[in-house]
């Protein structure tokens, strides 16, 4: 295939087969967030390949893949955080320019420079910068809105101190504070379950469910192919394309995930305790 456009797409050509792509989206339902065609390159070597994909409004989806497969990029991409080659994506049939305070992120923890030196509470009362405006400082209304969302985490003791002194998992639920205060109507997490101990996991999917009942859409990079059928009823299978994307009974099958993971043993004997249905 070689090179188009400036960017080498052989990589990308090896991936898998796209007319694996499931995709039984309820057409009934209302989009809350569609991608179509979009290509990222970084140094000329696509991430994510032509990735066509439609979240109905109201569903806790994860994003499944392997190490590289381009989830953080996908993400990154939808939110313009990281130019785009190629494809659009909408946000309620808009550009995301225009929703921006309905779309809360929650990023990669690694990504994040946590050496800078601010407090809990100043990096969750960022979370609603989007609806205050740069020019106004967050008042007693925006503190208190803070600290609420800090409760909702356990973080609430912790409010002042400095984020370079977090662990893992507190650096984690101070991010959800922050995109929860925001109260955006779809979120957009990257692996928010990374890190923390199965007590803040739970906390953490008891939050999930929250905003699901309030009528959020929850979309979440996720790991651990044990707990995604109890965790989401709908997931995106992506390896550099998207292998498929659905309703999670139908989706998260042996067949999608031994295309998603390719020789990886390991995780198609997970797969196959959880599914417990196919034989791999
Ligand atoms: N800034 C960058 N410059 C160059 N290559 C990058 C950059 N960011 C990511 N990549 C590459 O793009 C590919 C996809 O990366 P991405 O971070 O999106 O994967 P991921 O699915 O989120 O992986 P992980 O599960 O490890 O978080 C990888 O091969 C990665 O090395
Ligand atoms: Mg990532």
């Amino acid at each position: 295939m070689g090179i188009r456009n400036g960017i080498d797409f052989r990589e990308a050509d090896a991936a898998p087969a796209r007319e694996a792509r499931g995709g039984a989206a309820r057409d009934t339902a209302s989009t809350a967030l569609e991608i179509d065609d979009l290509t990222v390159a970084y140094n000329s070597r696509p991430a994510i390949w032509d990735i066509d994909l439609r979240v109905p409004e109201g569903v806790l989806m994860a994003i499944i893949g392997p190490n590289g497969a381009g989830k953080s990029t996908l993400i990154k991409a939808a939110l313009k955080l990281i130019p785009r080659a190629a494809g659009t994506v909408q946000f309620y049939g808009q550009p995301y320019e225009q929703v921006r305070g309905l779309v809360g992120y929650v990023p990669q923890r690694g990504s994040v420079d946590w050496d800078f030196p601010t407090t809990v509470l100043d990096v969750v009362t960022m979370g609603l910068y989007g609806r205050l405006g740069w020019m106004r400082r967050p008042g007693q209304k925006e503190q208190a809105a803070a600290m609420h969302a800090l409760e909702q985490v356990g973080m609430q003791d912790l409010a002042e101190r400095q984020i370079s002194q977090l662990s893992g998992g507190q650096q984690q639920r101070t991010f959800l504070a922050r995109a929860l205060v925001q109260d955006a109507r779809i979120y957009l997490m990257d692996e928010p379950f990374a890190a923390v101990d199965a007590v803040t996991e739970r906390a953490i999917i008891t939050i999930l469910r929250e905003l699901l009942a309030r009528g959020k859409t929850v979309v979440v990079v996720h790991h651990d192919l044990q707990t995604a059928a109890e965790y989401f009823d709908w997931v995106t299978l992506l390896n550099v394309e998207v292998v498929a994307s659905g309703p999670i009974a139908e989706t998260f099958t042996a067949d999608n995930l031994r295309q998603t993971y390719g020789g990886r043993v390991a995780y198609l004997e997970d797969a196959q305790r959880i599914a417990g249905r196919e034989e791999l």
